[in-house]
């Protein structure tokens, strides 16, 4: 068992890409962490400084206490669990899982040797009951005796996973493991990821590109854009309570309307929502917004739609229609700007058609105005 402590990490490739920027973070034993964040923005390279595969520009990785900086990988106590899995070959499922386990041992002495003792033969037994048990976890007994090209993706998958378990690590770092298989079998194998997560009370930080994934494994998420971390926080409050515009912008799908406005006394002046439009703010919330430009957020799920004029709606047209089953998605033109909401279906809303959009400021966030920005910070929302 671990905690991962980074202090103000860094990382140049030579060429002079700066991939991670200062990154000062801590894990707690047995939490599971997300990186989540845009192609591009330095999870994968955080995670193989963690791993000892990628060698540290600047700061120190501390695993269990200990700072590993220049420890290689095998003596850090991780395993990885990578996106192409990563398998041997040649090697049979049963082989691919054990290998790891084999050659630990293989340090102590000559193995031909070690092979004919007794206690040799008494860990080989083991090795194979460790990976049976494992084996049968995952579901993939009926596999062990296959290579890896016999098998699905979801199966290779399994096998790496339960190539990294039965090596026992404290911490288990896993680099976009599920991006190659289809919606559903992703879905099915986050479950057994979280599953593997309370069954091994292991430290683990996992790197995805898709918030969605990010929200369902997470204990906390940490949210990085351009090798800086924007947030790191409960899905919860990276969800409910946005750091920054960059961050509102990246958690939760749809995502967030945004809107520029103008903060006056008692309310939003927003003309791009049409001309005249004052948002009166909600009594007792928002006390302390500065007056000046500011950028309004408002999640679509909290835009109410109507066929028909309602007190204190906006005039609006609908622009496309996106059913989802139960609910749907209303593209709405406000005034210039374009909102998406999303609501209950509702056959009297049609598209083409005029429509009322309803912004509850009881539930919107204010941002710091200019582009955006991971500068534009979140100036108060409705916890505030
Ligand atoms: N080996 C490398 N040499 C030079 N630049 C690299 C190397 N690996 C990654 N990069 C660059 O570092 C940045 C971060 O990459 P990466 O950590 O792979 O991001 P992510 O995993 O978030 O997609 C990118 O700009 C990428 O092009
Ligand atoms: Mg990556």
């Amino acid at each position: 068992m671990a905690s991962i402590e980074l202090n103000r990490v860094s990382k140049t490739y030579p060429g002079g890409v700066r991939a991670v920027k200062e990154a000062t973070l801590a894990f707690r034993d047995g939490e599971f962490i997300v990186l989540v964040g845009p192609s591009g923005c330095g999870k994968s390279t955080l995670l193989r400084m963690i791993a000892g595969l990628e060698g540290i520009s600047g700061g120190t990785v501390s695993i269990g206490g200990r700072v590993v900086n220049d420890l290689p990988p095998k003596d850090r106590d991780v395993a990885m669990v990578f996106q192409n899995y990563a398998l041997y070959p040649h090697m049979t499922v049963r082989r691919n899982m054990s290998f790891g386990l084999l050659r630990r041992r293989r340090h102590g002495g000559p193995v031909a040797w070690l092979a004919r003792s007794q206690a040799r033969r008494e860990e080989l037994a083991q090795i194979d009951r460790t990976v049976e048990e494992t084996a049968a976890t995952l579901g993939i007994t009926a596999l062990l005796d296959r290579l890896p090209r016999a098998l699905s993706g979801g199966q290779r998958q399994r096998v790496a996973l339960g190539r990294a378990l039965v090596r026992d690590p404290a911490v288990f770092l896993f680099d976009e493991p599920l991006s190659n298989l289809d919606a559903r079998l992703r879905i099915e194998m986050r479950a057994e990821i979280r599953e593997m997560h309370r069954r091994t009370k292991a430290t683990m930080v996992y790197v995805t590109h898709d918030q969605e994934e990010a929200m369902t494994l997470a204990d906390r998420m940490v949210v990085m854009r351009d090798g800086v971390v924007q947030q790191a926080g409960t899905p919860a409050e990276c969800y409910g309570r946005p750091a920054n515009r960059f961050v509102a912008g990246f958690v939760g799908m749809p995502v967030m309307n945004f809107v520029d406005a103008t903060a006056a006394a008692g309310g939003l002046v927003a003309p791009s929502l049409g001309t005249g439009t004052v948002l009166a703010l909600p009594p007792g919330r928002w006390p302390t917004i500065p007056a000046g430009p500011a950028t309004l957020g408002v999640r679509p799920d909290r835009v109410r739609v109507s066929a028909q004029p309602a007190p204190g709606a906006l005039q609006a047209e609908v622009r496309a229609i996106e059913a989802l089953g139960d609910r749907m998605d209303v593209v709405l033109s406000v005034g210039s700007a374009r909102m998406v909401a999303r609501v209950e279906n509702d056959a009297r809303l049609r598209e083409g058609e005029r429509a009322w959009a309803g912004i509850d400021l009881a539930d919107a966030h204010l941002f710091e105005a200019g582009g955006d920005g991971d500068a534009c910070r979140r100036i108060a929302d409705r916890d505030d």
